[in-house]
């Protein structure tokens, strides 16, 4: 079959190298892509929100199975503009992507579903909205209701940040129509974990846990990133305790989708927050995690392809997704000055070299940021690389990691060194 995979990023390259070994995928093509994924099958110029072309591209080619990266072209209806065309499409349509598209949404549906997560209410009126934080106090945590690449999520320790952060939403407008509505919650604490499931509407099928680490700096300080690393399995979230998760955070809502005519297809990602005695959600997302991705795909032994069938499908079952025992992790490299502004164009040198420290194939470089210039690897973005290896264990795959991440360079390179401590600790 022939598979359009949306997006470009480390997780889309990871995407693009497992459907690729698929004996059922004869043609892959990912649109836009980067510098890796052009590797792995043929890149397409067209733009991960531009749902009309995309449409178009899978319609005129006659494309089998679309699988959105990303969450951006889910919301704004990718699925639903496919199914127009009768091309079936890995990742929910726009009414369920309204779990990651609007926070509103996504709490009103745990609510609902009774899944644990921080009280909260919702407002549109800052007047309102500034009562409540008084009558609340800090700490707090603001958010903008829809989209924001990640940024619209305020924790805040003082109410003079708390009272900022609702000013920078509701007034300054920072995040757009993002923010025309903003939920103010409860700041918990814990240690967070990714747990992300295969859905074919009604049944689902479970991948190990995973960490990311969002901070740019070691030890978690500094600014948020997209994720500059991550493990799986997590043990914070241990194999023994995923069939009660999986009841207690992704089941309730999948049928409360089902149940609204609105079945979830695709795959539901549960931000979670664990502590001593309790667990709780912060978000959903409604597609696997960059760069959780990159190991849960690396411990994947199941064809990718056929899992991701039998979701659209409506024949999923939970044997169909089988990880390997080992553990794997994801090293991020990006750009100096990440995830504020950064250079681009500088010449990456190693990732074969990096590749050939492991001759079993326990070493994989994902691209992220990367293009092709003149027969050249270049960064374009960011977040540049996802170095990621397997290990017997957590300290075996983070060594042999950072061998990989220590043979690959490019201009002001930087990585955390600390990736996977949090496991080991
Ligand atoms: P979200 O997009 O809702 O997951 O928020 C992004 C990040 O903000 C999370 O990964 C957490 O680190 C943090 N966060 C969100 N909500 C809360 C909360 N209620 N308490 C503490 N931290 C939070
Ligand atoms: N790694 C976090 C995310 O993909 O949202």
């Amino acid at each position: 079959m022939k598979v359009l995979i949306v997006g470009s990023g480390g997780r889309e390259h990871a995407l693009a190298w497992k459907l690729k070994q698929s004996p059922l995928v004869s043609r892959l093509f990912i649109a836009p892509g980067n510098g890796g994924t052009q590797e792995e099958g043929e890149n397409v110029p067209i733009k991960d929100d531009d749902i009309p072309a995309l449409t178009a591209f899978a319609r005129d080619n006659d494309i089998d199975l679309v699988v959105a990266g990303p969450e951006l072209p889910l919301v704004l209806g990718l699925n639903d503009s496919l199914a127009g065309a009768d091309i079936p499409c890995f990742g929910p349509s726009a009414l369920p992507a309204q779990l990651e598209g609007s926070k509103a949404f996504a709490k009103k549906v745990m609510f609902e579903s009774r899944v644990p997560t921080a009280d909260f209410q919702v407002f549109d009126d800052i007047i309102q909205a500034r009562d409540f934080l008084d009558a609340k106090q800090a700490p707090i945590v603001v958010k903008a209701d829809g989209l924001a690449a990640g940024k619209g999520v305020l924790v805040c320790a003082t109410m003079e940040e708390a009272h900022a952060a609702l000013d920078q939403i509701m007034v300054d407008k920072a995040f757009g129509s993002a923010g025309a509505h903003v939920v103010i919650e409860e700041m918990l604490r814990g240690q967070e974990a990714s747990f992300l499931a295969f859905c074919d509407g009604e049944n689902v099928a479970l991948l190990p846990s995973s960490q990311d680490h969002k901070p740019v700096g070691e030890g978690d300080t500094g600014l948020n990133t997209g994720g500059m690393g991550a493990y799986s399995p997590a043990p914070i979230l241990p194999e023994s305790e995923y069939q009660r998760m999986a009841d207690l955070v992704i089941q309730p809502i999948i049928k409360h989708m089902a149940a609204l005519g609105s079945p979830f297809v695709g795959m539901l990602y549960a931000g979670l927050m664990i502590d001593q005695d309790s667990t709780n959600v912060l978000e959903y997302n409604v597609r696997f995690g960059d760069p959780e991705a990159q190991p849960l795909l690396m411990r994947l032994d199941s064809d990718l392809a056929e899992i991701m069938l039998a979701c659209v499908e409506k024949r999923l079952t939970p044997e169909m997704v089988v990880s390997s025992p080992e553990t794997s992790i994801c090293v991020v490299m990006a750009a100096p000055g990440y995830p504020g502004t950064y250079p681009k164009g500088m010449e990456i040198t190693g990732i074969e070299a990096a590749e050939k420290l492991s001759p079993e194939g326990k070493i994989k470089v994902f691209q992220a940021g990367t293009a092709m210039k003149d027969g050249k690897v270049v960064t374009s973005g960011g977040r540049v690389l996802g170095v990621t290896a397997l290990g017997s264990d957590l300290a075996a795959a983070q060594k042999l990691a950072y061998q990989a991440v220590d043979a690959i360079s490019f201009e002001g390179a930087y990585f955390r060194r600390d990736i996977g401590d949090k496991g080991l600790a």
